[in-house]
């Protein structure tokens, strides 16, 4: 189902359908997702949603979400009059079998319309608390028995912890397969998330040295300046464990560190991924800290900018305890990795956007180069770049140009927008396609999304029962608590500064050797 002409009749159903997700991202991924690739005749949206909402009004909303969050942007009148003609609303609460019934017969009635049977796809963009509902009364509706043609679509957060995961699976499981599931980490979605997978495995230069006998250390970075925005109520009740690590930070992890896949099997891919984390070293209660780092941002301010403290942002207690940062260590036990630290660390309010990865390679075994040629020496580096540069830098030495051998570290860089023409499509766009496609290679299974609790409940456990003394412990607009330096030096690591990547890179070669 690749093109307009395959596209089999479907039917997508947002719950949440006047919601803020739907109208910021799902409906303008769509929109630009049908116009690049074309509308098929049997497609329908029916959002549904508590709120009284004729088809018109909810019509205008859309518009303005396409007009505002499109990446397409331009919204013109032919395209949109085509892409409105197949939005449908439907009023009704999700906590009412009523609401089923009255959507199993708007299906059923489009079915009849088109002459054929069509997929069906439940898309949850609802509060996390009616995760566990919809699929039930889907399923009491007979809504789900076909299974071959229903879906449904979990938005993260999945589970506050590994119980209530657990018990969400098992409510899903109870309505649908495994194969119909697909749990979003929009993170997959990205190109450059995406390109790891083909940077490791469809070259053959990297992967020989992709292991503990050449990689020192590893950290993944995923840095935001913004803080907790219009979602204070839902993120005091999460934290960044929740909200970033225990999804997007460790997919990135599983990509970084997997053995390479069989084939591009959505499950061949998923096991390989589900294997890291089984590999993963379990943190002890008792040891959580030595190898985590919370933090809360306080007032600071960063280019002219005055920006609040956490715990006056709306929606947040006054006295939260609520992580805004976080920094952890982690070891991945297998001959691939065995003692190869893995840092990972995000936050809020921090200096810079920035998602990367970097992968420090070891000191060469010998240094034949005479002390002074090599002043400013610098072990290896690759870094990919997720966002918002996308791209590869690898750092290495040279020979800085003149009669002495002096040697400075210099960058060999790749970067999406100078190499690729196409514009990289918008993570949703990917996601909601493949689900469309039935293609689950991107989607979170079970026992990955278990998994990963696992491995994180003693560090939820620990910060549940321990008060954070020092909070807020890092003024906003800068890198986190000054305690996140003390988890890398401990083995002589470092952070590396994203800024240096983007900026300075460029330079680093220019620069003349100190001892010339
Ligand atoms: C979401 C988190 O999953 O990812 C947000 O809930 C976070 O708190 C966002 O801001 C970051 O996504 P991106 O694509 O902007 O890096």
């Amino acid at each position: 189902m690749n093109t307009k002409d395959q596209f089999e009749p479907t039917v997508f159903v947002i719950f949440g359908g006047a919601g803020d997700l739907t109208w910021r991202k799902l409906i303008p991924a769509l929109f630009d997702l049908l116009r690049d690739r074309g509308l098929p005749a049997q497609f329908a949206i029916i959002a549904v949603d508590r709120i009284k909402l004729g088809d018109d009004a909810l019509r205008r909303r859309f518009h303005d979400g396409i007009r505002q969050f499109s990446r397409l942007g331009d919204l013109k009148d032919s395209a949109w009059k085509l892409f409105a003609s197949h939005i449908h609303y439907q009023q009704g609460d999700f906590k009412k079998p009523s609401t089923y019934t009255m959507l199993g017969a708007q299906c059923a009635e489009l079915e009849r319309k088109w002459g054929s049977k069509a997929h069906r796809i439940f898309y949850m963009a609802t509060p996390p608390s009616m995760f566990g509902q919809i699929p039930k009364y889907l399923g009491n509706a007979g809504l789900t028995r076909d299974r071959a043609w229903a879906r449904i679509v979990v938005e993260k957060p999945i589970g506050y912890d590994l119980d209530s995961a657990r018990a969400l699976n098992a409510i899903l499981a109870a309505s649908f397969e495994e194969s119909q599931i697909f749990r979003i980490d929009h993170y997959l979605g990205k190109e450059t998330v995406q390109n790891i997978l083909a940077f490791r495995f469809a070259n053959p230069l990297f992967e020989p040295i992709w292991n503990r006998r050449y990689v020192d250390y590893v950290t993944i970075t995923v840095a935001e300046t913004v803080g907790v925005e219009h979602r204070g109520g839902y993120y005091d009740h999460a934290g960044a464990l929740r909200d970033m690590v225990q999804n997007h930070l460790m997919q990135l992890l599983c990509l970084v560190a997997m053995e390479p896949m069989v084939s591009f099997d959505a499950d061949e891919i998923r096991n390989k991924k589900v294997d890291v984390l089984h590999a993963t070293r379990p943190i002890h209660r008792d040891a959580v800290a030595q190898c985590a780092v919370r933090g809360q941002y306080a007032s600071g301010g960063a280019g002219g900018m005055r920006m609040t403290a956490y715990r006056d942002e709306n929606g947040v207690a006054r006295d939260s305890r609520t992580e805004t940062f976080v920094a952890l260590k982690v070891f991945v036990d297998n001959w691939r990795w065995q003692d190869v630290p893995f840092y990972l660390r995000t936050g809020k309010r921090l200096p810079r956007q920035a998602s990367e990865i970097s992968i420090q390679f070891r000191a060469v075994p010998h240094r034949s180069f005479p002390l002074e040629a090599s002043l400013g020496w610098q072990p290896s580096r690759l870094v990919l770049s997720i966002q918002p540069e996308e791209g590869i830098v690898l750092g290495f030495q040279a020979k800085y140009p003149g009669a002495k051998m002096q040697l400075r570290p210099v960058d060999m860089r790749f970067s999406y927008r100078g190499s690729f023409a196409a514009a990289s499509p918008d993570a949703y766009e990917t996601l909601l396609w493949d689900v469309m496609k039935n293609d689950a290679t991107l989607f979170m299974r079970a026992d990955q999304v278990e998994a990963a609790w696992e491995l994180l409940m003693p560090v939820v456990e620990a910060w549940a029962t321990t008060e954070p003394g020092d909070f807020p412990n890092y003024a906003a607009g800068t890198w986190g608590p000054e305690s996140v330096q003390g988890l890398l030096e401990q083995q002589d690591h470092r952070w590396p500064q994203p800024t240096e990547l983007a900026n300075q890179a460029d330079t680093r070669g220019k620069k003349r050797p100190t001892s010339e």
